[in-house]
């Protein structure tokens, strides 16, 4: 097998997991944001605070095309780096592309009262709500885009890792 590929909105456990999952089958782990910021010098907030989303997706599209040249990694996505075309091209030629998902009360809950998701930055827990649903319902297209998907609602990272290396028949 080549690159594993897990994206899905932001709070759905996709560094986490990949982070298990990488460690339980000897393979690299690759976060795509962490590369963001390795290149940018700064925190994926900051960088949508200063210069903007479209600059973050363009830094984005560079951190996907590093991630999938690393063999046999385990790569982690933002949870928005589907809806760039190319980002999108690179990931889903890769390897299969798990989407994890979790209800927007769930994603709520997880993302907790911190400020540094840039996307519901400034909202109070009633806006967060209804931005979550919001968003998922816009992206709901290009998540549908991925090879799998896994519900991650009230599941432990370890049975969602020993999930995804049966669904993918990860060693
Ligand atoms: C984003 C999710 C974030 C990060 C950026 C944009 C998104 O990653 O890439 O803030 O558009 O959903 P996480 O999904 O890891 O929070």
């Amino acid at each position: 097998m080549a690159q594993l590929i897990l994206t899905g909105f932001m709070g759905t456990g996709k560094t986490e997991v990949g982070r298990r999952l990488a460690r339980a089958t000897q393979r690299a782990f690759v976060d795509t944001d962490n590369l963001v910021e390795g290149a940018a010098g700064r925190s994926v907030a900051e960088i949508f605070a200063t210069e903007g989303e479209a600059h973050f997706r363009a830094l984005e599209r560079e951190a996907v095309r590093q991630a999938v040249a690393v063999p046999d990694a385990v790569v982690a996505t933002g949870g928005g780096a589907l809806l760039d075309a190319d980002s999108r091209r690179l990931l889903l030629s890769a390897g299969p592309v798990v989407c994890l998902t979790a209800t927007p009360e769930e994603i709520l809950r997880r993302v907790g009262a911190a400020d540094d998701r840039p996307l519901l930055r400034g909202l109070t827990p009633a806006e967060r709500l209804a931005k979550i649903r919001e968003i998922l319902a816009a992206r709901e297209p290009s998540y549908q885009l991925a090879t799998h998907r896994i519900d991650t609602t009230g599941r432990s990272i370890d049975d969602l890792v020993g999930e995804i290396r049966s669904l993918v028949g990860a060693e």
